[in-house]
């Protein structure tokens, strides 16, 4: 019989692939579910970037493997983007690299960073893939338990002094996926005082810097302006409804991107040309596209804060990102809750759990659907669930690391 790695036979599904093999089993059965889980845009992609992938892609200079940190005229139209937008001025022959989707930049810089046993904080809830990516690498995923009391927002001050110096990287993740929360000024100021003295890499995900109500999140490198320290990871998926061209960025310190330059050459190549077209396209577009955008998620975030909020189920009041984190109601467990809204109400969201330990008696709402299947979803979540009071908070166990 064949065998496959024992460390893979033993690690769990993807959580979204699991979850979509539930809502499957429904549909089969003849139900229509909300799928409110992945955070996938049901806003078409730009006509923009559609209209310049159909054209390109009909030129046969661009069918042949592309240079390994993707075309120029990408990496100058994001090196004018983030100038435009952050005020950060990159190298665009050293400092910028195109992915193919900012999680195969996620997975694999670690690859490119760690030594066996390196430490590497990251946040819990969090992004699934940076504790994978991590102990993929060889590194030590060491949780920074977020709490509601303080904002979501890691509490660098509560690590002892003795952690701190063995840490090798920081990952952070503003506005942040499951949270929706957003650092302020004084956390990077913080973070930066911390990483500088300590040595730390910054690997910073800006997956969602483009979808925000009113205050635009910054990027980690405005906090850093040689650019010593820190890698960003920026997406087309989120803030261009382009989930599924897999099409992203990293930029920042030069030997950082050029370490994962090293990683991803071993194993791939860049995206297809036509698509880093599409991309400039996207990054041209006008504000008042963007801003349609924006009030989309905005209106649907409030749409589902209105339920929440009339079905005493609280939240974390998020402005920014396109997911609400909300409590699951009293006695349920995150899994338990989850499984009964899909079961009894045809509605997907996700268990905190999925997004670390530090998840239980949370969930995540995606706010990605039409205003009128949102609107329908937030009735059905906010009926009543017997007690309508809430958990208790998990992240105020006094034992968390931080
Ligand atoms: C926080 C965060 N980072 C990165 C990604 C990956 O996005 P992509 O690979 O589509 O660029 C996601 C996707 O959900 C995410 O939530």
């Amino acid at each position: 019989m064949v065998r496959i790695s024992q460390a893979i036979a033993a690690q769990a599904a993807y959580p979204f692939a699991a979850l979509a093999a539930k809502r499957a089993a429904l549909e089969a059965r003849g139900m229509t579910v909300i799928d409110l889980s992945i955070g996938d845009a049901s806003l078409p992609s730009p006509t923009a970037a559609v209209e310049t992938l159909r054209e390109r892609a009909t030129r046969p200079e661009h069918h042949h493997y592309s240079s390994y940190n993707g075309v120029l005229p990408l990496r100058a139209a994001i090196g004018g983007w983030m100038k435009r937008r952050f005020g950060v001025t990159l190298d665009i022959d050293h400092e910028i690299t195109a992915l193919m989707g900012s999680k195969e930049g996620l997975f694999r810089f670690p690859q490119a960073a760690l030594d066996p046993g390196d430490i590497v904080l990251y946040p819990d809830p969090g992004y699934p893939v940076y504790a994978h990516a991590i102990a993929h690498a060889g590194g030590q995923p060491l949780p920074m338990k977020l709490s509601e009391k303080n904002n979501f927002l890691p509490d660098l001050d509560a690590l002892p002094e003795e952690t701190r110096r063995r840490v090798r990287m920081i990952i952070v993740n503003f506005p942040s996926n499951p949270t929706g929360a957003t650092a302020d000024d004084p956390f990077y100021t913080k973070l930066y005082s911390y990483a500088r003295r300590h040595d730390w890499i910054v690997l910073s995900d800006n997956a969602y810097c483009e979808i925000y109500d009113d205050a635009p999140p910054r990027s980690t490198l405005e906090f850093d302006p040689r650019h010593e320290r820190t890698i960003e990871f920026f997406s087309f998926s989120k803030s261009y409804s382009m989930t599924g061209w897999r099409l992203g960025w990293a930029c920042g310190n030069a030997k950082l991107v050029q370490a994962l330059l090293k990683v991803k050459g071993l194993q791939d190549s860049a995206p297809f040309e036509p698509v880093q077209f599409a991309g400039i396209a996207a990054l041209n577009l006008s504000d008042t596209d963007m801003a349609a955008t924006r009030r989309f998620y905005a209106d649907n975030r409030a749409t589902v804060k209105k339920a929440l909020a009339a079905a005493g189920i609280t939240y974390c009041d998020a402005r920014a990102g396109f997911y609400l984190w909300a409590r699951v109601p009293a006695g349920l467990t995150a899994a338990e809750f989850t499984d009964r809204l899909l079961a009894e109400r045809q509605v997907l969201v996700t268990p905190g759990t999925a997004f670390g330990p530090n998840g239980e008696g949370w969930f995540r709402i995606a706010v990605t659907r039409p205003p009128d299947q949102m609107a329908a979803a937030a009735e059905r979540i906010g009926q009543p669930w017997g007690q309508a009071t809430c958990a208790p908070d998990p992240s105020s166990d006094p034992s968390g690391d931080v």
